[in-house]
């Protein structure tokens, strides 16, 4: 969906713009899977899996820039892209409709500068317009940099989903579950 740029200082003192992610990123967010999942084992992706060719991500970022229950949210510095963060509906079915998910990545080297609690702090104001009345989100157990982030943005812990992953290296990882109450916040 589309929604408009937000311009926020960061820990060291430069700007960061919050903005819709469009295809006019596509060849720098190829790069950004590749890299990010490179950097960190605790998303989904293994950086072999990233397959899509630049026009895919052309096609996939303007499909989700034109749709409504969809926040895809780039980070830039200095125009060059920081990371990513998405909201999405989890399905349109009656009894699930009220609910939406959250995922973000930044690359190592913008950790810990105040974009990622940025990031959340939109994302889900966003959420909330779009009319969803809880986030929620699945992290990885080790991760305990992220689960910081999430509890200062004010979710709460739910529950754990046993072996939820299984890494290359032939290890078993939980997953904790959290979400976050839209309907409260102001
Ligand atoms: C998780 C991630 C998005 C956090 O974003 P960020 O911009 O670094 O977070 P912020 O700078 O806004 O920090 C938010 C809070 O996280 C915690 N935090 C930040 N860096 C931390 C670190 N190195 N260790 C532990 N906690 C840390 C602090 O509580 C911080 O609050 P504070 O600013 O009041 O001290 C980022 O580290 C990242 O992209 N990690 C790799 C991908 C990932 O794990 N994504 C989540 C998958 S579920």
């Amino acid at each position: 969906m589309k929604f408009p740029e937000r311009k926020i200082e960061l820990k060291d003192g430069r700007t960061c713009i919050l903005r819709p992610n469009a295809p006019d990123l596509a060849e720098e967010m190829l790069e950004y899977l590749k890299k990010t999942s490179a950097e960190t084992p605790f998303l989904l992706r293994n950086p072999d899996e990233v397959r899509y060719t630049l026009e895919d991500e052309r096609r996939i970022l303007a499909d989700l820039l034109e749709n409504p229950y969809v926040i895809m949210m780039a980070a830039t510095v200095d125009g060059k892209v920081a990371g990513n963060g998405s909201i999405s509906g989890i399905g349109d079915k009656r009894k699930i409709c009220h609910r939406c998910s959250l995922a973000i990545a930044l690359y190592e080297e913008y950790w810990g500068l105040g974009i990622g609690t940025a990031m959340i702090g939109y994302m889900t104001e966003l959420a909330k317009e779009v009319g969803w009345h809880q986030v929620d989100l699945e992290v990885v157990a080790e991760n305990k940099q992220a689960q910081a982030l999430y509890k200062k943005c004010g979710f709460i812990e739910t529950g754990r989903r046993h072996h939820a992953l299984l890494f290359d290296d032939g290890t078993y990882h939980d997953e904790i579950l959290m979400y976050k109450d839209l309907k409260e916040m102001n």
